[in-house]
């Protein structure tokens, strides 16, 4: 009977242009929206209600998953007026549950891929008696993230923000964007500004010698919001390296979905997917790439790893590496700056 929030308001600046059009949340990665991966983990974990914290370009979401009996869950929405950030979206959102103050309430990055365990972070939350337990991760490279050393008994010692200075790497442990907080931690965020969890209520829990619990779980994790990242995780669920219950068809090489049009000639490569109705014509190459819905690929083109945008067009011929093409747009020739 665990509820959840699943924070979705953020205006993904990074995956522009494709967030120009949608929000981050609801990219399609692998086939569906990036969130709906979650979202069924998150049924299938036993979680029975989960409010989205909705802002930029809200009504996307309820178009698409309604009131989410297709999932399997009960879905709300709450959206801000203006974005209240990570911590206000959390203690707004917060009026939508149920939960009684000492219950667990799950709280979800909505950008986030990862084979995490729900059920058993809330298992460890609830048997620590924690204020706030946090998935965390390891990375090889910790300075675009939050990180968050923790002593042997997992209890967290610190959390230090994108450190700059190689003083500041203590550990390779990063905040990897899935929380459970008891619910009375919630209702004592203050209401109606602007908070940060990272940087306001997570360090002022500590301060106040608040119970803060770090998991470090080394399933597939990954953060989807720069381009190279989205490309990653939606070629990875193609190919199976992260399981998904929502992936429209079976894994493999490529996954074609309804009424796309692939010349026999054409060879798909990489974890590659073709959106709906899309056409890619004969004897082109498409390898590591997201094809949306509507995408014309002309004849001889060879593509890798790039994102094409919805109904966006590509000549004949055109080569592309390492490219986003805005939805619509017609690649005529390669541009020089994507022809590295
Ligand atoms: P960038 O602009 O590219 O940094 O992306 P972003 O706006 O999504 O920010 P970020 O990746 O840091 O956000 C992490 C998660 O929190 C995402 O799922 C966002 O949708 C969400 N988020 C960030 N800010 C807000 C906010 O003010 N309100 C709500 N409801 N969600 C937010």
């Amino acid at each position: 009977m665990t509820q959840a929030l699943l924070l979705v308001g953020g205006k993904g600046t990074r995956l522009h242009p494709l967030t120009l059009t949608r929000p981050k949340p609801m990219v399609p990665a692998g086939g569906v929206p990036i969130m709906e991966h979650l979202v069924r983990r998150a049924a299938e974990a036993g979680v029975t209600r989960l409010v989205l914290a909705t802002s930029y370009l809200p009504d996307a979401f309820r178009a698409h998953f309604g009131d989410g009996s297709a999932y399997g869950i009960e879905l709300c929405y709450i959206t801000e007026e203006t974005p209240l950030g990570t911590g206000g979206a959390i203690r707004n959102a917060a009026e939508m549950l149920t939960s009684g103050p000492d219950e667990p309430v799950l709280v979800f990055n909505g950008d986030i891929l990862s084979g995490l365990d729900i059920a058993d972070l809330v298992r460890r939350h609830r048997d620590a008696k924690a204020d706030v337990t946090l998935h965390l991760t390891r990375v090889a490279d910790p300075r675009a993230f939050g990180l968050v050393p923790t002593d042997e008994d997992n209890w967290v010692l610190d959390f230090r923000e994108k450190p700059t200075t190689p003083e500041e790497i203590v550990t390779d442990q990063i905040n990897a964007g899935c929380y459970v907080f008891t619910r009375s931690v919630i209702d004592r965020i203050p209401a109606g500004r602007e908070v940060s969890v990272e940087r306001e209520v997570f360090p002022g829990l500590l301060a106040d010698g608040g119970r803060v619990l770090g998991v470090v779980d080394t399933s597939y994790w990954l953060d989807l919001g720069t381009p190279q990242a989205f490309v990653k995780g939606s070629t990875d669920l193609v190919r199976g390296l992260v399981p998904s219950p929502a992936l429209p068809g079976p894994r493999g090489e490529a996954l074609v979905l309804d009424d796309a049009e692939v010349a026999d000639s054409a060879t798909l490569s990489g974890g590659t997917t073709i959106g709906r109705k899309a056409v890619v014509r004969e004897d082109t190459r498409v390898h590591g790439s997201v094809v949306m819905d509507g995408v014309v690929i002309g004849a001889g083109a060879d593509i890798e790893s790039c994102v094409l945008g919805e109904n966006a067009t590509v000549a004949d011929g055109v080569v592309l590496r390492d490219a986003v093409i805005a939805d619509g747009d017609h690649v005529s020739a390669v541009p020089a700056e994507l022809a590295r």
